[in-house]
């Protein structure tokens, strides 16, 4: 059974302030049984997310990770260093590393390598833009994505890892994917690492990113195939995310 996974990507957002305040109202819940939360603070407030968030029962990731251990890569943070500040998670490859950063397959392999290698547990962030799904592209785009990911990688490996599938058309407009998509998504997802690496099917889990809030996590949450979600700007909003973390999931049931 897959255990369902939410997470919360601050992104570059709040000021220190904000942060201890958002701390503060999330360390008084309590992380339900048969779930995961996991929080991804900027690195700066990674310690501090640790120590706060771990009697509620949240775990805290990394929104990005360099591929080395260590040296001269100014303005950079190893997966080692984020394992050792007690993170159990990191994303790699989301939409805004690739658009921003002019991260690339192979850099992003690399990545998820060097997370496993420090026993982080990456979200590999895959998704097509608005023009691949126009042109009925995206299967192909997705799967091309997939593959430089996941280059090099054991079956063992796949199993632990998590994939969330993006759209980028979806992240931050409020437009998220309808739920009858996203179903057919995570199943062409699934049984397409299933091809790639077979006997991961039953393990790897898949969430669903862009624009989930408080009012559609609910049915996303319960849709076949969907092992959770990642949240950008409605875990930026204590109550909305309250809300999201109360909803019914499905237990990692196809
Ligand atoms: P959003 O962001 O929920 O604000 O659309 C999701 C993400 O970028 O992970």
């Amino acid at each position: 059974m897959r255990r369902t996974l939410i997470a919360g990507n601050w992104k570059m957002n709040p000021l220190p302030e904000d942060a201890d305040q958002l701390m503060g109202s999330l360390s008084g819940l309590k992380v339900q049984d048969g779930r995961e939360v996991v929080i991804f603070p900027p690195s700066l407030y990674l310690r501090q997310a640790v120590a706060q968030l771990r009697e509620s029962g949240f775990s805290i990731g990394a929104q990005n990770v360099y591929a080395a251990p260590k040296g001269a890569y100014t303005g950079e943070v190893s997966a080692e260093m984020v394992a050792a500040c007690g993170a159990r998670y990191c994303l790699v490859g989301h939409s805004e590393r690739r658009m921003y950063f002019h991260e690339d397959g192979e850099m992003l392999s690399a990545k998820v390598g060097a997370a496993l290698r420090s026993g982080l547990i990456p979200i590999c962030c895959i998704g097509e833009p608005q023009e691949e799904r126009a042109h009925k592209t995206y299967e192909a785009y997705l799967y091309t994505q997939l593959k430089a990911m996941l280059q090099g990688r054991s079956v063992e490996e796949v199993r632990q890892i998590v994939v969330a599938y993006e759209p980028i058309w979806a992240i931050g407009t409020g437009d998220a994917m309808k739920v009858r998509e996203v179903k057919v998504m995570a199943e062409f997802l699934r049984n397409t690492l299933e091809v790639m690496f077979p006997g991961v099917l039953e393990d790897v889990r898949i969430l669903y990113g862009g624009s989930v809030s408080a009012s559609n996590a609910q049915e996303i949450l319960l849709t076949p195939h969907v092992d959770g979600v990642l949240v950008g700007g409605a875990s930026l909003k204590f109550e909305e995310f309250r809300r999201i973390l109360d909803c019914e999931v499905n237990h990692g049931e196809n």
